[in-house]
């Protein structure tokens, strides 16, 4: 954490000097402000968005701003917010002007007034988001601290300026906010804040499914991304944005006989996975990896507990959880639906004795994405018997190998067949028809049983044993 009565030093970048002088000639006051500041002064990655704040116009000094660099770069005005943003180099930098703003109990839309800088900071979200570092020319780099953020930053609290009840309301989605701030920074939320949240967690209802999954990536994208999501369940946000996750908080008994917890389950596996990928849409897959089981749960004597047909169910969970949070209805969708869908076949795979063909399947209906499948089969591993975790994830490494060579011989992962059904239907003179599919498809499966390789000659010498036997005539043999 960088100390200091001065953050020249922040302010390197030539841009904040012409945001200086444009605000000098304006006759108004600017400020960096939010984000960056907090950043900076917690020595994190250096951000590629900076917020200024201007006691004035912020649509008006941003266009200022434009004509003094040398290209006059384009200004992209919101009048309906009075922001304006642009581009320098690889960074946007947004202008606002100073607001005093409030949002009525009755209304989502706030009552918006121009204010002085203190009013500005009065109605950000937290104290160490509040912090501004002054661009004008006699306090240039002095840090404005109204509400004491750099003593939240060094005792590591997330606080509300305001009473948290009224920051809060003024935007239900800096409840989320708070706690992905605390998982990002690892920091804690203030008590009276916790509270506050808790007690307005329906609150959350009214801010839309794009908001939400915003923060729910970035928590997503935290190393520790259960601490997060711990949070959301203890304020109650969690069953009100996903319901199908705390469904899985239980654990029953009948006769002596439980389940495991899969909700802390789920949790730990996501944390696992972030060790071996950065891919959101992976995390998701493990997020959401038993959403099934809630719905399916039964219990007979013979078999105890059984979740038969989760991994079917979750994967139509998942479409209707993407469809309600407003998420991409495209290919991310459908890879997060085929990890839940294969979630269970690697493991299932292991427990016996891996076969080559059992691999081949795999590798054959996973395709292009056997590795992520291992990656999320890999995570799902929390058993706490050290003898079964070990012989998983040996038997895991075994399939992992064995992917590989199954690969070499035989190119099943995007299988295209040696022999099309137009060559066939034209070796044996036939329409498309039954006979053709019932060919192709043993061609296929003795592929991947293994019994030929997968090449031209070995799979043409096949169809003619297998057409033989099915008294089929050869009209144009081929070779
Ligand atoms: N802000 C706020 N309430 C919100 C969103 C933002 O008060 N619901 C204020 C905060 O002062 C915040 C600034 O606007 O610092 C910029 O917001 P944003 O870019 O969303 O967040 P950053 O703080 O910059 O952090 P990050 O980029 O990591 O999200």
């Amino acid at each position: 954490m960088i100390e200091s009565n001065n953050y020249k030093e922040a302010l390197q970048n030539p841009i904040f000097e012409i945001i200086s002088k444009a605000a000098e000639l304006l006759n108004v006051q600017s400020y960096v402000i939010g984000g960056f500041v907090r950043d900076y002064i917690l020595e994190r990655n250096s951000k590629k968005d900076i917020d200024v704040v201007a006691v004035g116009s912020g649509i008006e000094l941003a266009l200022k701003v434009s004509e003094l660099l040398p290209n006059n770069p384009k200004v992209q005005v919101f009048k309906n917010y009075g922001t304006a943003m642009l581009r320098f180099e690889d960074i946007d930098i947004e202008f606002v002007g100073a607001r005093k703003e409030s949002y009525q109990a009755d209304s989502r839309n706030p009552m918006v007034e121009d204010g002085t800088l203190e009013d500005d900071q009065n109605r950000r979200d937290f104290t160490i988001n509040a912090l501004a570092f002054s661009l004008n020319k006699e306090t240039y780099g002095d840090l404005v601290d109204p509400f004491n953020g750099i003593q939240d930053l060094k005792d590591k609290r997330i606080v509300t300026p305001l009473d948290p009840d009224i920051t809060y309301s003024d935007d239900p989605l800096r409840m989320m906010r708070a706690i992905r701030f605390a998982n990002q920074l690892d920091f804690m939320i203030d008590e009276t804040s916790l509270k506050s949240i808790t007690e307005n967690a329906e609150r959350i209802d009214i801010i839309s499914g794009e908001r939400i999954v915003e923060e729910l990536n970035k928590i997503l994208m935290c190393e520790t991304p259960s601490k997060g999501f711990l949070l959301l369940y203890k304020t109650h946000l969690l069953e009100r944005i996903l319901p199908e996750l705390t469904a899985l908080n239980s654990v029953e008994e009948i006769e002596g006989q439980t389940h495991k917890n899969n909700f802390y389950h789920t949790l730990e596996v996501v944390d696992n996975i972030c060790k071996n990928t950065d891919d959101v849409w992976l995390r998701w897959s493990a997020l959401l990896h038993d959403i099934g089981k809630a719905p399916t749960k039964r219990y007979n004597k013979k078999q105890g507990w059984t979740f038969h047909g989760h991994e079917f169910l979750g994967g139509k969970m998942v479409k209707k959880i993407f469809q309600r949070l407003h998420m991409p209805l495209n290919h991310k969708m459908r890879f997060v639906q085929k990890m839940v869908i294969m979630s269970s076949r690697p493991i299932v795979l292991s427990e016996d004795a891996v076969t080559d063909s059992a691999v081949r399947r795999l590798v054959f209906d996973a395709g292009e994405d056997v590795e992520n499948l291992m990656t999320l089969c890999e995570a799902d591993i929390t058993t706490k018997n050290p003898k079964k975790f070990k012989k998983y994830h040996n038997n895991f490494s075994i399939v992992r190998k064995k992917i590989v060579e199954v690969e070499e011989r035989d190119h099943v992962r995007n299988f295209q067949p040696p022999i099309t059904g137009e060559e066939i239907m034209e070796i044996f003179n036939l329409p498309p028809s039954r006979e053709i599919g019932q060919l192709k498809e043993a061609i296929k499966e003795a592929i991947l049983e293994g019994e030929i390789p997968n090449e031209y000659e070995a799979a043409y010498d096949f169809m003619m044993k297998k057409a033989s036997k099915m008294e089929l005539q050869v009209v144009n043999p081929k070779m």
